[in-house]
């Protein structure tokens, strides 16, 4: 079949495409890694076990860009059309807390939940998920040990507001104007906090996806806040 990208969503249906040529071979290089790292065919020196882990580790990296990009393409060539479940978001917002508790604890970071009623939103909640994941990744990410992160939502007139505040860094007005554009990230990242600058991005495509709309505000130095109205509330 011929594909002609004229715009963004020809380009979207073009990598969801392909998909498979990118994951396959990537795949197996993951495989065969894994088993000349079990020693299956024999003892490796230190060296060989050093150079096959770094290997390890690029695939996983490279698995996770394609994922991401995948994820965004099948959203906007509508190949991932929109589940309407109903959603807690008390429930949703516990589970993510859940999730990431290893990353936050390690720097002694405190994440409250700052609501406790009942909200629910009509929505897709794997892909609501994979949002509040992606900004709570972030606010641990860019908060310094001992810091605090909130997690709060409000009923408004026919939405839903959702929020997550942290204590970190802050982001620049400047960066402010990208900060939902692919591979945008802030100046001086330690390799620690180098992601690939998708997350955001893929939020937005989820949030617009449910006819919401996603934002942040920030005072660099003392925190961030990223909000997201959802208009699909179900009471
Ligand atoms: N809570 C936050 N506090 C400070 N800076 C932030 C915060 N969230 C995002 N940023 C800035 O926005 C950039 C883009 O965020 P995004 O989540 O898209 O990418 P990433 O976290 O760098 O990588 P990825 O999410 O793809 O692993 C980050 O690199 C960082 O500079
Ligand atoms: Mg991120």
């Amino acid at each position: 079949m011929v594909i002609s990208l004229k715009n963004n969503s020809d380009l979207a249906y073009f990598i969801a495409r392909m998909g498979h040529e990118l994951r396959t071979p990537i795949n197996a290089i993951k495989g065969f890694t894994d088993v000349l790292l079990s020693e299956a065919f024999g003892p490796l020196n230190q060296k060989q076990k050093e150079y096959l882990v770094k290997m390890t580790v690029s695939s996983d990296r490279l698995l996770e860009v394609i994922n991401q990009i995948l994820d965004w393409a099948k959203i906007e060539a509508g190949q991932d059309p929109l589940l309407e479940e109903t959603v807690n978001l008390k429930i949703l917002a516990m589970e993510v807390i859940s999730l990431l508790e290893v990353q936050y604890s390690v720097k002694n970071i405190k994440v409250e939940l700052l609501n406790t009623e009942e909200l629910e939103v009509k929505g897709d909640r794997t892909k609501l998920r994979q949002v509040l994941i992606n900004l709570l990744s972030n606010s641990i990410k860019f908060t310094p040990n001992e810091g605090k992160i909130g997690i709060g939502y409000k009923k408004t007139d026919k939405e839903a507001l959702i929020w997550v505040e942290d204590t970190g860094i802050g982001i620049s007005e400047k960066q402010l104007e990208t900060l939902f554009c692919p591979f945008m990230q802030g100046p001086q990242l330690s390799t620690k906090q180098k992601g690939t600058g998708l997350g955001l991005w893929i939020c937005k495509s989820i949030i617009e996806l449910h006819k919401g709309y996603i934002w942040a505000e920030s005072s660099p130095g003392s925190g961030t806040t990223i909000f997201i109205r959802l208009p699909f509330l179900i009471n």
